[in-house]
Parts: structure tokens; C-alpha cells; sequence
């Protein structure tokens, strides 16, 4: 893999120099009269019903779950993701479907928006950085798509895959490139299974912004945010344990796992606490205690009965 040359996921307290450069570089762009508008990915309305895996707190602003992004495919900073992904084209897209099952299948996400059910489920999502939101996603249970390709016994997890398309993802582009690509993730087929466990096809009730993963993304509301891979363009059933970006770009920060634990800190910084993105200023913001399992723990802490989870982060 790639040498590893940037802080990965930087803290939110450090800019690091590569962004800041970045950053000079977009304004150089738009001083040169390049239009740096927001993503004009055409936001479809969608139609959803509620389902019970809810949470009742206050939503994050659309603006802030749309503008405060991490998508290094688009670059590093937090409002890289909206300002570069203009360009990005999520219509027509499929999914390629393969490895130990019966019936491999090419989906078509248009299709998709129509022969499933698509559920509102208001979500936690909880970034490994120690920030947070409440967002409600709309997306089909990635049991449901499970079912339909039949694994075979032998299949104990499932790998995913993000797009490569460095024409339209800045981040994959040019001299310096922060992850090798594609973008990895996989679960444990218990987890994949999981009711909560979801494929987002959108928020707030219309199509996903690009810089939220459009067309379709996992959404897994126990684990890190960057278990959560955007842009799909390969489900993989498979029998070793898959490989995923961070862990690969530095083992001794991330792990396969990444469920949301208070009491296992990140090297660089505590994941005791979290700030809620939204809420207050950046620098007034209260910090509010992080739950074990991002407050899941109800429904998930039973699939990890046994396990060091300090060993297994
Ligand atoms: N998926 C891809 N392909 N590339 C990324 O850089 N970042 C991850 C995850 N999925 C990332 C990704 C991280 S670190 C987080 S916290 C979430 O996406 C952020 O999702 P959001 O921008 O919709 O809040």
C-alpha cells in the first residue's frame, strides 16, 4: 500500500499542513475565476416510512450534515467534500454483488429506489475524531439485499467497495493522494445482517448529496463514522475477515471493529466524550458523554459477548 503521509482522520483541534495548503489552493482557484459553488447534485425527493429503529433526539441542521464532511476522495478538509464534488456523476450507477453466494447480481440503484421499501430511521452517527450528529437517513436494510443474493455457508463477511474515479474525485487525483484507493470496509455477517445496519439512499427525505456518499452508503450506527463507506460500487461475501482503509493506513489507531467505546481512547485523544456538530459554537460547545455502542448497546452489545474489546477496537 501507498506510504502513509498524512495524520489520518486529524484531530478536530489540529489543521494539518496539507490542508492548509489545500485550502490556499481553492482560493487560488477561485480567485481565478473557477466557480467553487456548493455540489449541484440533483437532490430527488424520496418516499420513506418511519420505522421503529428511531431516535428521539434533535436532528443535526441538513446544512451541517451536508457541509461538514469527511470523504477523502474529495479532499481533506471538512467543507472540501461540498465545495469539489460537483462534478461528480452518482446516476446511472450499479453495484456489482459477488463472491459466496448462489445468485451474484449487478444492482441497479435506480431499481433499487423502486423494488425496496425505503425507511426513515433517525440515526447517532459518532466520528472516531470525537464529534457527532443525529441524522435521519433514508435506505433499505442491507439485510434485505443479503437475502435476495442467497451467501453460502462459507460466507462469514461482507467487503465493500468504493468508486475509483480520479476524472471526478479530486482526492484521487494528482500529486498527492492521502489513502490508496479504493476506499475498503467490511463487517462480520452477523453485523451485515443486523436490523440497524443500513444502505442510505438519502437524507432529510430527498437523494443523497454527493458529499455524503450518493448514490448509496453504509450506515452502521454502533461503529465509528468511517465504517459507514460511500459510494458502493462492490459488496463482496467472502470468508476471511476483509481488510478496511483505516486499519490499513495505521493499525495501531483503528481497527477492524470500530464499535463506538467510550473506554478505549484513541492513541492521539479521549473518546470519552464528544461534541454534538450543530449545537453552539465550535469553541462553546458542551462536550456530552459518549455511550457505549453510540447508545445501541441494548440491541447490539450481545453479537461481541465474550470479546476484549479493548483488544478487539
Ligand atoms: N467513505 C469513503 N469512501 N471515503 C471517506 O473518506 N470517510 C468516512 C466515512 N465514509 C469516508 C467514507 C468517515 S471518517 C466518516 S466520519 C463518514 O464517512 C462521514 O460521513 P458524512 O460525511 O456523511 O458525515
Amino acid at each position: 500500500m501507498a506510504a502513509y503521509r498524512v495524520p489520518p482522520i486529524p484531530g478536530s483541534e489540529i489543521t494539518p499542513k496539507s490542508v492548509y495548503l489545500r485550502r490556499r489552493e481553492l482560493m487560488g482557484l477561485a480567485a481565478g475565476g473557477l466557480a467553487l459553488t456548493a455540489s449541484p447534485s440533483l437532490a430527488a425527493p424520496l418516499t420513506s416510512k418511519p420505522s421503529a429503529y428511531t431516535v428521539d433526539e434533535k436532528l443535526t441542521p441538513k446544512d451541517s450534515v451536508t457541509s461538514y464532511n469527511n470523504f477523502y476522495e474529495f479532499g481533506l478538509d471538512k467543507d472540501s467534500p461540498k465545495a469539489l464534488s460537483g462534478d461528480f456523476k452518482p446516476l446511472p450507477w450499479t453495484i456489482k454483488v459477488d463472491g459466496l453466494v448462489s445468485k451474484p447480481q449487478t444492482l441497479d440503484v435506480e431499481a433499487m429506489l423502486k423494488d425496496y421499501t425505503i425507511e426513515e430511521r433517525v440515526y447517532r452517527m459518532r466520528c472516531v475524531e470525537a464529534w457527532s450528529m443525529v441524522i435521519p437517513w433514508n435506505g433499505i436494510p442491507l439485510a434485505a439485499v443479503i437475502d435476495k443474493v442467497e451467501p453460502l455457508g462459507s460466507a462469514k463477511y461482507v467487503a465493500f467497495e468504493t468508486v475509483v474515479r480520479p476524472e471526478e474525485m479530486p482526492g484521487q487525483n494528482g500529486y498527492f493522494q492521502s489513502l490508496e484507493w479504493p476506499y475498503i470496509e467490511g463487517l462480520r455477517m452477523d453485523e451485515a445482517r443486523h436490523p440497524l445496519t443500513l444502505l442510505a439512499v438519502g437524507l432529510y427525505g430527498e437523494t443523497l448529496p454527493n458529499q455524503n456518499g450518493a448514490p448509496i452508503r453504509l450506515v452502521v450506527p454502533w461503529k465509528y463514522g468511517f465504517k459507514g463507506i460511500k459510494s458502493i460500487v462492490r459488496i463482496s461475501f467472502v470468508e476471511e475477515q476483509p481488510k478496511n482503509t483505516w486499519a490499513l493506513t495505521a493499525p495501531s489507531e483503528y481497527g477492524f471493529y470500530a464499535n463506538v467505546n467510550p473506554e478505549v481512547d484513541h492513541p492521539r485523544w479521549s473518546q470519552a466524550s464528544e461534541r454534538r456538530i450543530g449545537e453552539g459554537g465550535f469553541f462553546s460547545e458542551a462536550r456530552r458523554p459518549t455511550l457505549p455502542f453510540n447508545g445501541y448497546a441494548d440491541q447490539v452489545a450481545s453479537l461481541y459477548a465474550g470479546m476484549d474489546l479493548k483488544v478487539n477496537f
